[in-house]
């Protein structure tokens, strides 16, 4: 059977034959997942390598993807799918590597924080071991390193670093020679990401200045002007900023105070949900009219997993509310929205099934 299934001229001449699909290697995902995982073809595989503490609460994932997966750049972001008690769901993380680590060794990193009851976070920090395999997505995104090259200014706080580091060893590694200045603002120093690895930089790459403040310390260091007004040649910097939503609203109003352009400031989502949802009073039974399918969910599970689970396969991009793919028609019931907490109408209007958590028995136009 395993000769078989190496074959996979033989997997699509078997699929065509028996099943009519357009992806029949699919057919041959779930047999293939207990045979081997790294052949499992619906979404690209990547073995577990290595992992590593970074600080408390954040672990590097060192992961190896199947030769299929097509790349990245620096800055984008990814989708992960890890199965939890027989449930595939799906988060999205930035890549904190460089493309040239997966060019030179065919590894990437991930870097996660836990969130406060974030499922799959937490799962990965307590179950996921060297070895496992998890899914994994294409990349996406448009947080990019200056091109041309042009003096920059990095703005990052907390877990918003890793982006930010992919970037910084990307530009380090093609001898970057416009200044580059990053201000990193963590609660204490136990919280900095990757600390070894900036001050490695910060040694090795003359343009780089790196400057670390902690906000939870005896004197807290928040941005403010100063530090602003020590960054040389601001004017001509392009700004990036990755962070909780609080630092970016302030980094963005303090950047426009000094004469910033808005075209000059880019921006990339922060991936922790903004809201803390009462998982209590959420879940229900789900009806999926086109369908003809009825389920029933419980706690913070989104639409898109719970129709996924389902078997059902509705469209979707980021899987974090961001680019609007995954809208559809609720035509009744209630869902809350697991970014900002806010509950909708009772009736027919248009939902993102991504971040939309059912509040009792919803229908939905899929
Ligand atoms: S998949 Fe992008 S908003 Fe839902």
């Amino acid at each position: 059977m395993i000769a078989v299934l190496e074959k996979s001229s033989t997997l699509h001449w078997l699929g065509r034959q028996l099943f009519n699909r357009d992806d029949p290697a699919a057919f041959f995902d779930p047999l293939l997942e207990r045979v081997n995982p790294m052949w499992v073809k619906q979404y690209t595989p990547a073995r577990v390598a290595a992992i590593y503490n970074e600080t408390s609460d954040t672990k590097t994932f060192v992961v190896a993807p199947a030769g299929r997966w097509k790349g990245f750049e620096a800055g984008q972001h990814v989708n992960i799918s890890v199965d939890i008690d027989g449930v595939r769901r799906n988060r999205t993380f930035s890549l904190s590597s460089s493309p040239l680590q997966w060019q030179t060794d065919g590894t990437v990193t991930l870097t996660i924080k836990r969130l406060p009851g974030g499922l799959v976070t937490n799962w990965m920090h307590d179950h996921l071991e060297p070895g496992a395999v998890v899914g994994l997505g294409d990349a996406f995104g448009d947080f990019r390193i200056p091109n041309p090259e042009e003096p920059a200014l990095y703005i990052a706080g907390g877990s918003g670093i890793t982006p930010v580091l992919s970037q910084l060893e990307t530009m380090a590694a093609s001898d970057y020679r416009s200044p580059v200045t990053l201000l990193y603002y963590v609660r204490t120093q136990a919280d900095i990401i990757a600390a070894e690895k900036l001050r490695a930089l910060a040694a090795r790459w003359p343009a780089f200045t790196l400057k670390i403040f902690t906000t939870d310390e005896s004197e807290p260091q928040l941005l403010c002007e100063d530090h602003l007004a020590d960054v040389p040649g601001l004017p001509a910097r392009r700004c990036y900023l990755c962070g909780p939503k609080g630092l970016m609203d302030l980094a963005n109003d303090l950047l426009y105070r000094r004469g910033i352009s808005e075209d000059r400031v880019h921006s990339t989502f922060f991936s922790a949900p903004a809201a803390t949802l009462d998982t209590d009073s959420l879940g229900g039974a789900v009806h999926f009219e086109r369908s003809n399918l009825d389920v029933s969910s419980e706690g913070d599970a989104v639409l898109l997993e719970i129709a996924e689970a389902a078997k059902l396969s509705p469209r979707y991009g980021c899987r974090m509310g961001i680019c609007h793919q995954c809208s559809c028609r609720k035509t009744s019931g209630t869902v809350v929205n697991r970014l900002t907490g806010k509950a909708s109408g009772p009736g027919d209007e248009s939902i993102q099934l991504c971040v939309s958590v059912p509040r009792g028995p919803v229908s939905i136009d899929i």
